[in-house]
């Protein structure tokens, strides 16, 4: 093997950690250094990860040692830093959601493609043993037609967790609550497993947080396969509760219950394929309690990406898949208007 790829990570708050340790996992990458808004958050880090400090994010750029860079800002900057890095010729990582307006993605996406660099985007749910498993049974046609598609997402942040770093529960660096923030992940898995989305109608409101954004949803929607479904999102519930997906077709039912099966009523075959390849961790309640697997699992594939110049799993054009959605409830809900998606073959 010739030069490990160079990684640098923007930002060193709580999901930096993530990419960090996903990062020393690989033996074709190494950490070469973080830069963050606070210097002293970045020397902590550094000294932690055992990796140099950029003075500002604009000297991990122009440093040849950095091939990738991990964008875990918080999400209004997103769009602003792969922008960047794209332009001075390095790949990119960036966390969920890619970016929190159209205008926003557009950029990334054309920066992406003037550059030719790869940019991958978080999506950490998609790759569980469970959600791949029920994918490949609605490709094989294991449920038939499909009906239906739901998510539930029922889950609690406290206020001291919004009170924790300015940034969030704001339209302009969180760009949205309990869909854009804590819901995107269910809401990409659930267009991921039905289908492109083609209508949205939102209700979205601030019921109990002292926040801009929304802490409450409800979401209808029309797939472009003719399916229905709804979205529950919400950060209010007291205790808060598992994320829940119920998917039915003309042959059966299945549900994930966070990354377990726990429904598989399919006609003709007897018994549940139960699936959990996961300790039980508890995100609907914890802002913490998710594994470090897919951030793995997705930091390989973007090395493998760039090594055999694919694009990697989880693209910036699949990472725009559920901002449009969420952006698209958003809209609805001020219109009191459904909201028609475009068909994905823009680019
Ligand atoms: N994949 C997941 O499940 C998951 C979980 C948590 C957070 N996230 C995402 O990660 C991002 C960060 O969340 P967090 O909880 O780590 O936030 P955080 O507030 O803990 O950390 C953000 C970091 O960004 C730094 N920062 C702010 N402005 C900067 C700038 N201009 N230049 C460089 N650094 C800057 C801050 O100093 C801080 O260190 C968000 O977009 C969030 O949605 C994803």
């Amino acid at each position: 093997m010739g030069k490990k790829l160079g990684f640098g990570i923007i930002g060193c708050g709580m999901i930096s950690k993530w990419h960090a340790h996903a990062i020393a996992s690989q033996k074709d990458a190494v950490l070469i250094g973080a830069t963050s808004a606070s210097l002293e958050s970045a020397e902590r880090f550094a000294a932690e990860y055992n990796c140099k400090v950029f003075p500002s994010v604009e000297d991990m750029l122009s440093s040849e040692e950095i091939d990738v860079v991990c964008i875990c800002t918080p999400s209004g900057l997103h769009a602003s830093m792969a922008v960047m890095a794209a332009n001075a010729k390095k790949h990119f990582v960036v966390e969920k959601p890619m970016a929190i307006t159209e205008a926003q993605v557009q950029d990334i996406l054309l920066a992406c493609q003037k550059n030719g660099v790869k940019g991958a985007v978080i999506s950490q749910l998609r790759f569980s043993k469970a959600v791949q498993l029920v994918k490949k049974a609605i490709e094989d046609g294991v449920l038939g037609q499909l009906l239906t598609g739901d998510v539930s997402m029922k889950y609690y942040r406290s206020p001291e967790y919004y009170a924790s770093a300015g940034w969030r529960g704001t339209w302009e660096m969180d760009g949205g609550g309990a869909l854009m923030n804590q819901g995107i992940h269910g809401i990409d898995v659930l267009q991921y497993l039905v289908g492109p989305v083609k209508m949205v109608f939102g209700v979205c409101k601030t019921l109990t947080r002292d926040i801009e954004v929304e802490d409450t949803a409800s979401v209808l929607l029309e797939y472009q396969n003719g399916a229905i479904g709804t979205i529950q999102g919400t950060t209010s519930v007291t205790p808060g509760y598992p994320r829940i997906i119920t998917i039915s077709g003309t042959k059966g039912t299945v549900e994930l219950t966070e990354d377990t099966i726990t429904k598989w009523d399919v006609e003709g075959q007897e018994h549940s394929a139960l699936a959990s390849d996961k300790e039980n961790f508890a995100s609907f309640r914890n802002p913490a309690g998710f594994s470090l697997d897919s951030h793995i699992t997705q930091i390989a594939d973007l090395i493998d990406a760039i090594r055999n110049d694919r694009q990697p799993l989880v693209d910036v054009y699949e990472g725009k898949k559920p901002v449009d959605i969420i952006l698209a409830a958003y809209r609805s809900s001020q219109t009191k208007m459904p909201v028609f998606l475009e068909q994905d073959d823009a680019f």
